[in-house]
């Protein structure tokens, strides 16, 4: 079961990666080429970004973030490590929405849509995946850095809800 959640996992995180990698340079490429100005470019950039995004990149990311979410049950993982990876990827995840908003824009913009660009995102990325392999793969002691975080953050607070979060 552990070696199915990991190939499932690393099959995932393989087409995630490469296409968090490979968008921003569609977007850049294509979306601020001279031919986006004319109706078969726009089709062809559209059909490429949005249906990259929507059929394979974030399948993708649902796979891996799936089989990754069973691992730590299957292996009752608690490391600190795996909590700074949980970090880095939050951000992975945060920037794979920012992509799925500006490849949503040029669609909905009806051509008035400034594309920002995406290579701050794109170096992000790079550093966000080392860090993540790195984390993963090396299981570096973390405990005497989690030791020094605030205690705020590092036990239960034991305080009631605020009544708006309380659910129904
Ligand atoms: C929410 C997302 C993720 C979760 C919950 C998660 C969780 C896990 C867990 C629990 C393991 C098993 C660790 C072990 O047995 O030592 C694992 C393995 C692995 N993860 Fe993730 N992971 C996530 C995303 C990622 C991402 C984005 C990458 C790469 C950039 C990645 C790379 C790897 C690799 C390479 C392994 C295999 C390590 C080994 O077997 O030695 N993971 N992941």
């Amino acid at each position: 079961m552990i070696a199915l959640g990991k190939a499932l996992h690393v099959a995932g995180l393989a087409v995630w990666c490469a296409g968090l990698l490979a968008l921003p340079l569609i977007i850049h490429l294509y979306g601020r080429h001279p031919r986006i100005r004319t109706q078969a470019g726009f089709a062809e950039f559209r059909l490429l970004a949005h249906r990259a995004y929507t059929r394979l990149v974030t399948p993708a990311a649902i796979l891996a973030i799936a089989a990754g979410t069973a691992l730590i049950f299957l292996e009752g993982l608690r490391d600190a490590w795996l909590m700074a990876k949980l970090a880095t990827v939050a951000g992975m995840v945060l920037i794979h929405a920012w992509l799925g908003h500006v490849i949503s824009r040029t669609g909905e913009g009806a051509g008035q849509y400034r594309l920002p660009s995406p290579l701050p995102a794109l170096v992000a990325l790079v550093v966000l995946m080392a860090l993540t392999l790195w984390l993963v793969l090396a299981k570096p002691d973390l405990a005497p850095l989690a030791e020094r975080l605030p205690d705020w953050l590092r036990q239960p607070r034991g305080r009631e809800l605020a009544p708006p979060l309380v659910p129904i």
